[in-house]
């Protein structure tokens, strides 16, 4: 069954957005190597995209988390379905996102990473949704805060699908 998925915000919007933040990541982490964890699988196209404009060098890990049970558990914790391949001591990480929502995820997902002793932690999130936010997360580089609204491409998916749509659409049900 298709959906009708209207435009948020175009495929340009996306690139020009992503190529700023790459300018201001490049700038704060001058002299440094930048060690990005994707978070999988929505992260995987905006890591992609950010890495290609970084300029200092980079290098690029991945992880795979998901809640414990169903959404409606409160204690936000997650399970890690794929860790990391190489340690995190010592380095300068940030953490790739598609989409904050009520921060469960990252909130948990940063604590642990703390926890493996980087030199420094960053959280870059392609979008947030403030008004969803159930728990507290520092968001260093957000690209677009957007309303309330079920998001799909760029990663994003529906049901596992239209991760591959090259623009932000809004699904409509
Ligand atoms: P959080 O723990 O509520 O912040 O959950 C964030 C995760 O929920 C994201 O990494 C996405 O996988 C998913 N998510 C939240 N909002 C949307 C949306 O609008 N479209 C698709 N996935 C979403
Ligand atoms: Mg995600």
């Amino acid at each position: 069954m298709a959906e009708k998925i209207s435009v948020l915000i175009s495929e340009e919007a996306v690139a020009e957005k992503i190529h700023e933040m790459a300018v201001q990541i490049s700038r704060d982490y001058e002299g440094r190597q930048i060690h990005m964890i994707c978070v999988l699988k929505g992260g995987v196209f905006f890591m992609t995209e950010l890495s290609k404009h970084v300029g200092v060098p980079c290098s690029l890990d991945f992880m795979s988390v998901s809640s414990y049970g169903n959404d409606t558990v409160s204690s936000g914790k997650i399970k890690i379905l794929k860790d990391l391949d190489e340690s995190i001591e010592g380095k300068d990480v940030l953490v790739v996102e598609d989409i904050v929502d009520s921060g469960r995820t990252l909130s948990y997902l940063l604590e642990e990473l703390k926890q493996r002793k980087p030199n420094s932690l960053k959280l870059c999130t392609l979008l947030d949704k403030p008004d969803r936010r159930k728990v507290d997360v520092r968001v260093d580089y957000t690209g677009f805060a957007i309303p309330d609204a079920f998001v799909v491409g760029y990663g994003l998916d529906y049901q596992q699908r239209y991760r591959n749509l090259p623009y932000i659409g809004v699904v409509e049900l």
